[in-house]
């Protein structure tokens, strides 16, 4: 099998590996990749970005399966191009996609279909939303509807801060025409979760729990970051947690989906509090996380050409999805100055027996170096029987990788 995949992160480096373990595939074209997918197993980049262009591609090279890795090119509508053209395409339609492309929608059909979430209301008249503020306790969540790189979402504690907020986004318009709809929601205190699944519109799988580590610092300070590393299993996912998430959260959303006629063979994931009342659902999305991905395969004991396969044919529910009875930490080293201006070009330096534990995300190969060329430049993978020894693992393994500013939090999964 020849296979497409898009994308060029962390998350699309651990899906190649993941799936050239798989006997069937003899090349995955990655589009454009990084510095893994240019040395991992049966994988070549190719720089193509557009979907014209990977569509052309992919009719070209008679390419058996394309896997979408990144929420935009999904949200413009990958999926639906491709099946026109009789492509076989793993991800949602576009209309599906909006549940991560527009936080009105994705609000809305929670309400219908009484996932729990936080209260909300949404507003496209800035005079209509400061009224509701007025009348509203703090602290308060404000986000703007569309994507907006993760920047979005502000936590306000007051009146003043509520009514900045709103200002920027629908009157100075810094997202772009991300923030001509806001949500205002309730502030939910808690822990969170992120559970991936699959579904292939009639069931959901989830897969084993995580926890991402968003601010840049550590104690969870300074600003959002993609993510900074990642727990798997996470600690704070009891056996009554996945059952309350089930319960209220993942059936509602699948009556949703069938309800809605959403064409949806892809993966969702849920990004959830856990509360004193209970789980409860902040978004979704419709791609795997970065850097959850590459934790959570590093576990999967299933193959996952095969898992996303049982998904295209529609028959998921027959899939056994295993999972090994182990945990695993990887810890994001970053380029000093993330999320802000970094640097670049720097020669990363890596012990090569060690090169299972790496998933490469902001790097490329020049000429026979590996260097930096991201902010997010790799995850280092650290596995154990008990989350403990995951995360002592995964620290032992940073100081065998080099580069210049290298960064990296040390609180990953404690
Ligand atoms: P979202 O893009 O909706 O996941 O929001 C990004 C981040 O904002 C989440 O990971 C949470 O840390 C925080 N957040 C979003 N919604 C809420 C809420 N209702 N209450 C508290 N924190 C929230
Ligand atoms: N790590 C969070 C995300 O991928 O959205």
């Amino acid at each position: 099998m020849k296979i497409l995949l898009i994308g060029s992160g962390g998350r699309e480096h651990a899906i190649a590996r993941k799936i050239s373990k798989n006997e069937k595939v003899s090349k995955i074209y990655c589009a454009p990749g990084n510095g893994g997918t240019a040395i991992e197993n049966k994988c070549v980049n190719i720089n193509i970005n557009s979907i014209e262009e990977l569509k052309t591609f992919a009719i070209n090279n008679k390419i058996d399966l394309t896997i979408v890795g990144p929420e935009k090119p999904l949200i413009d509508g990958i999926v639906d191009i491709f099946k026109k053209e009789g492509l076989k395409v793993f991800g949602p339609s576009q209309k599906a996609a909006m549940l991560e492309g527009s936080k009105s929608f994705s609000k809305d059909f929670m309400k219908k279909y009484t996932v729990k979430t936080a209260e909300h209301e949404s507003f496209s008249d800035y005079k209509e939303a400061l009224n509701y503020l007025r009348k509203k306790e703090f602290p308060i969540v404000i986000k703007a509807d569309g994507l907006a790189a993760g920047k979005g979402v502000y936590i306000c504690h007051n009146y003043d801060e509520g009514r900045n907020a709103l200002k920027e986004i629908m009157i100075e318009d810094i997202f772009n025409g991300a923030g001509s709809i806001v949500v205002i929601e309730e502030y939910l205190e808690g822990v969170e979760a992120s559970i991936l699944s699959i579904t292939d519109g009639k069931t959901i799988k989830p897969f084993i729990s995580a926890k991402d580590h968003k601010q840049i610092y550590d104690g969870g300070k300074g600003p959002n970051t993609g993510g900074m590393g990642v727990l798997a299993p996470n600690p704070y996912v009891t056996k009554e947690v996945m059952e309350d998430f089930e319960e209220n959260i993942m059936k509602k959303t699948l009556e949703g989906i069938k309800e809605e006629n959403l064409d949806f063979c892809g993966i969702i994931f849920f990004g959830i509090m856990i509360t004193k009342k209970g789980c409860y659902l902040l978004e979704y999305n419709v791609r795997m996380g970065d850097p959850e991905t590459q934790s959570v395969l590093e576990l999967m004991d299933s193959d996952l050409l095969e898992l996303v396969e049982y998904s295209l044919k529609g028959s998921l529910n027959l899939f056994d999805l295993r999972w090994k009875n182990k945990s695993c930490c990887n810890i994001v080293l970053a380029s000093e100055g993330y999320p802000g201006p970094f640097n670049k070009g720097e020669e990363i330096e890596f012990n090569k027996k060690m090169i299972n534990n790496i998933i490469f995300a902001g790097s490329k190969l020049d000429g026979d170096k590996m260097i930096t060329s991201g902010g997010r430049v790799l995850s280092v993978l650290g596995v154990g029987d008990s989350n403990k020894e995951a995360i002592l693992d995964a620290y032992d393994k940073i100081n065998f990788i080099e580069f210049k500013g290298k960064y990296f939090r040390h609180d990953i999964g404690m």
